[in-house]
C-alpha cells in the first residue's frame, strides 16, 4: 500500500532570530515548543503514516525527551540526523524512509518547514489531495505587497503582482521522483536551490500550487517570534 510520510525539516540553527540561546524550532510559545506543534498538525491528520524529523546530531537526545514529555505516539514519529543544508536534511528524511520501509516510487512525502508551526489541517490535506491529480505540489501565498527588483540602492523594476507568489510550505513529491531529481543535479547545483521545489524546476518538472495561509508563516526572526506568541495566546484563550 502506498505510504504517505511527513518530513520535517528542523536541523537549521535559527542564527537570525538574535533573542534566542536555542534553535528557534525548540523554543516554547505558550508553553509548547515550536517543533512540537508542528509535528502534532501532521500527526493529526490520520492518513500521514509515519512523521520523520531531521536535526542537528547534537540535539537528538534532546528532541526525543522533548517528545517523551510532551507525548507525542512512539509509533509514528522518528527522529534522524539533518544535513549540511535544508535539501540535504530532506534527502537524509527521504533516504531514512527508504532504508525503513523500501523503495516505493509512489509514496508520497510532505516536506515542511519545522519553524511554521502555524500550517493548517486544509493546507495538509490540500497537498495529498493534489498528489492524487499531480506528480509534486508546493504550497505557495499570493504576493500582497508590491514587489520590486533593486539592486539594493535603486528600485530597478516594478514586477506584476498578479504573477508572483511567495513559497511557504509544505512542498509534496512521489519519493521516487524527489531521489532520482535531486541525485540528477551536480552538486554545485543543488547548492544554489535554496528549496526542494526549485529542484523540480530545474530538472523541468511541473508542481501544481496549494493556496496556502498567512498563518502558515515562517518563524525567522524575533518580531516572528513574538508574532507566534501573540498568535498562541489568541488561539488558545
Ligand atoms: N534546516 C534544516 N537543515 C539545515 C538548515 C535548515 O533542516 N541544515 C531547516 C530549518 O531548521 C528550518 C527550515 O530549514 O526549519 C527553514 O530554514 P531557515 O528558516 O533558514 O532556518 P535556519 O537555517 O535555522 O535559520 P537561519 O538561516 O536564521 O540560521
Amino acid at each position: 500500500h502506498k505510504m504517505i510520510f511527513a518530513g520535517i525539516v528542523a536541523g537549521g540553527c535559527g542564527s537570525r532570530v538574535k533573542s534566542a540561546v536555542i534553535p528557534k524550532q525548540f523554543i516554547e510559545i505558550g508553553g509548547v515548543p515550536v517543533i512540537v506543534r508542528t509535528v502534532r498538525a501532521f500527526l493529526a491528520v490520520d492518513s500521514i503514516d509515519v512523521v520523520y524529523v531531521g536535526i542537528k546530531p547534537d540535539w537528538h537526545e534532546y528532541t526525543d525527551e522533548l517528545f517523551e514529555r510532551f507525548g507525542i505516539d512512539k509509533e509514528r514519529i522518528r527522529v534522524i540526523d539533518g544535513g549540511a543544508d535544508r535539501n540535504g536534511t530532506v534527502m537524509n528524511i527521504a533516504e531514512a524512509m527508504v532504508a525503513e520501509h523500501g523503495e516505493n516510487e509512489r509514496d508520497i512525502i510532505l516536506t515542511h518547514d519545522a519553524v511554521r508551526p502555524f500550517v493548517t489541517e486544509k493546507i495538509i490535506k490540500d497537498n495529498i489531495e493534489a498528489m492524487a491529480k499531480h506528480s509534486a505540489c508546493g504550497t505557495y501565498m499570493p504576493a500582497v505587497d508590491t514587489i520590486i527588483r533593486s539592486d539594493g540602492e535603486k528600485v530597478r523594476e516594478t514586477l506584476n503582482r498578479s504573477e508572483l507568489y511567495q513559497a511557504q510550505t509544505p512542498q509534496t513529491f512521489r519519493l521516487g521522483d524527489l531521489r532520482r531529481n535531486y541525485y540528477s543535479l551536480s552538486e554545485e547545483q543543488n547548492k544554489k536551490l535554496t528549496d526542494t521545489c526549485s529542484v523540480f524546476t530545474a530538472c523541468n518538472e511541473d508542481i501544481y500550487l496549494v493556496i496556502g495561509d498567512a498563518m502558515n508563516f515562517k518563524i525567522t526572526t524575533d518580531s516572528d517570534l513574538r508574532m507566534a506568541n501573540a498568535l498562541a495566546e489568541l488561539n488558545e484563550k
